[in-house]
């Protein structure tokens, strides 16, 4: 960490969370809090409340909460060291510079720095295309019919014929040769001196989520190769990370992304009203741009290029996309190539009914593997069944996997208790051809899951409700609870309770780290099921002091050196001390 507990603390508390909000989502006052429409997920009836008094938000659909660091963070994408910046800048705070350290600082001055290059290179480049110099290449793009206002607004240019115009123009604004060289627009050649990268191409702007220019894609104008170059990787320029459009796509009120493979593809669906398009930058889709994509949606709809690559990509995406539990749908573009062909000759409706009937991604996957068997002959019918059923056996949900049994049953004419049984003996076979303890893992860390669960429940009660607390204190103590954040965030609560003042807004203050800062965040916004009665929240509350108690014991257990009498000692208390409390009753009021 690099600043101070109580400068994060000040920054946050002179930021009040209703007013920084209201920046973003129109709130109503409702009761103590204030609800509005969740921008984290698209909805109808607000369900998004934001706490003047606990200086926290929380969306009571999707789930999503914590304090004002987190929503800058996940609104804007910040991590948290942006969205202390900007919010110390917002209060008038200053940041006292020398608590970086020396290698931090340096490298915020070169993304920085990094960051201002682009920018300026951007315009740089779109001024070449409104000049004389652009003329071919603005036919181009009209050529490519492209209007003025989607050229602005995805800020598409021009690199000129010369082989270092861009040099030059950065050269008088006083940037380095080295910095230069970093940003990957400039190639420092010791034989020919220094020159741009891209010349003479039409250049599309790779702005981040926050509509920052991290990068550039450049096409040629004709047949020459390669037909597009794209930026290296830099410190600001991650093409795992990023994906084009998505600075656009991030606004739009649909439940889902339209997911390509081109620039043009992205450009052409935003001009039809697709707003909602992003394709990755020329590499196959990730693993880190499937959960970049879940931050804002659940379902995504692949309109890769219809050609056998396309279906290949499109085939590999779809286990990626799973696996960040993200749905996905398949649209084809037959007989075009692509989306943007697709537009161009038939048009924004006929497209529409396209995303209508997208079809499932299994489903296509199937009809993919149907090309390698013929389903005429018996042989062929059942080598295809047979690896269907292996396929149908990975889904994990008993419910989904039968739904998806019985689409395919249908569809391939089979019946669905054979297909059933089927699926059964190819995931035994499987199971066997798997290393033995997998299930056993599973069951452990189902185990560990579900008392962490316990454990979040109970931080939520606590900061939900306080009387809580006077009822578990005696018997839940923070070493209760498992190591890491678990803990340290349980520490902070008690702690907080003991100086007689509750503040959860502030705990989060103390994780810093992106991934860490939003599980706390979720720590304290468990969705506990509406318990009606008093006396079922009673019983709930109980079960989990006694569950959380009872894996601390054995975890305890587990971990005694055999010679540590003393522990032992403490333990036998401890164990007994649960048994009296199993007969005690936990009273809220
Ligand atoms: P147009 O031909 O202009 O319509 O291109 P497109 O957007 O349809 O692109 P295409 O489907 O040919 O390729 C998809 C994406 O792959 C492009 O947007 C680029 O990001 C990337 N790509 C295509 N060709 C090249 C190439 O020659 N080199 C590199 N590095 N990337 C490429
Ligand atoms: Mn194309």
């Amino acid at each position: 960490m690099y600043y101070s507990d109580e400068i994060i603390e000040e920054v946050r508390s002179r930021n009040d969370i209703v007013d920084v909000i209201s920046a973003y989502v129109k709130l109503q006052k409702k009761g103590s809090s204030y609800f509005g429409l969740c921008p984290f997920h698209n909805e109808k009836s607000p369900s998004f409340s934001v706490s003047r008094q606990k200086q926290m938000y929380y969306c009571f659909g999707c789930g999503a909460g914590g304090n004002v660091f987190t929503f800058l963070m996940e609104y804007e994408n910040y991590s948290f060291v942006e969205a202390l910046r900007y919010l110390a800048d917002r209060a008038g705070v200053d940041l006292p510079e020398q608590e970086y350290s020396e290698a931090e600082r340096r490298r915020a001055d070169e993304k920085a720095v990094l960051l201002e290059i682009h920018k300026r290179a951007a315009q740089f480049y779109y001024v070449q295309l409104k000049s004389s110099q652009g003329e071919q290449a603005m036919a181009y793009l009209r050529g490519r019919q492209l209007g003025d206002d989607t050229i602005k607004a995805f800020g598409l240019g021009y690199s000129s014929k010369f082989s270092n115009t861009l040099y030059q123009f950065l050269k008088s604004k006083g940037y380095a040769d080295d910095m230069l060289a970093k940003s990957g627009l400039i190639t420092m050649d010791e034989k020919h001196g220094p020159h741009d990268k891209f010349w003479n191409r039409v250049m599309f702007p790779i702005m981040d989520a926050n509509n920052r220019v991290i990068g550039f894609g450049g096409r040629v104008m004709g047949d020459a190769k390669p037909k597009y170059l794209n930026s290296p990787e830099t410190l600001i320029f991650d093409k795992s990370r990023n994906l084009y459009g998505l600075n656009r796509a991030r606004t739009t009120r649909k439940s889902y992304f339209l997911l390509c493979e081109g620039y043009m593809d992205v450009i052409s669906l935003h001009q039809a009203g697709f707003t909602n398009a992003v394709a990755s930058l020329g590499t196959a889709l990730t693993a880190g741009h499937a959960s970049l994509i879940r931050r804002y949606v659940q379902e995504v709809y692949l309109t890769y290029d219809s050609d056998d690559a396309g279906t290949r990509a499109a085939l590999r995406a779809l286990p990626i996309l799973k696996d960040a539990g993200i749905t996905a749908k398949i649209i084809r573009m037959e007989p075009y190539k692509d989306p943007d062909e697709f537009i161009k000759n038939l048009g924004a409706e006929a497209f529409e009914e396209r995303i209508e009937k997208a079809r499932n991604g299994f489903m296509f996957s199937l009809e993919i593997l149907e090309k390698d068997y013929d389903l005429k002959s018996p042989e062929g019918k059942t080598g295809f069944l047979n690896e269907a059923a292996r396929r149908l056996g990975r889904f994990e949900e008993e419910i989904e996997r039968n739904n998806y049994i019985e689409a395919v049953a249908e569809k391939y004419h089979t019946g669905y208790e054979e297909l059933r049984r089927l699926v059964g003996k190819m995931a035994v076979r499987e199971g066997l051809a798997k290393p033995v303890q997998r299930p056993k893992t599973a069951g452990a860390k189902e185990k560990e899951d579900g008392i962490r669960k316990s454990q979040k429940i109970l931080l939520t009660w606590l900061v939900s409700d306080e009387r809580i607390f006077g009822q578990i204190k005696d018997y839940i103590s923070p070493e209760d609870f498992s190591d890491g954040i678990y803990r340290k965030a349980a520490g902070l609560l008690f702690q907080q309770y003991h100086d007689g003042e509750i503040n959860p807004a502030r705990i989060m203050n103390y994780f810093t780290d992106e991934e860490e800062h939003r599980e706390v965040a979720a720590l304290f916004h468990t969705r506990i099921e509406e318990l009606t009665s008093e006396r079922e929240k009673e019983k709930a509350l109980m079960e989990t002091v006694l569950r959380i108690k009872n894996h601390s014991i054995e975890t305890a257990t587990r971990n005694l050196e055999p010679t540590d009498m003393a522990g032992l000692q403490r333990l036998m208390e401890a164990k007994k001390e649960l048994q009296d409390l199993k007969k005690l009753h936990i009273s809220i009021n």
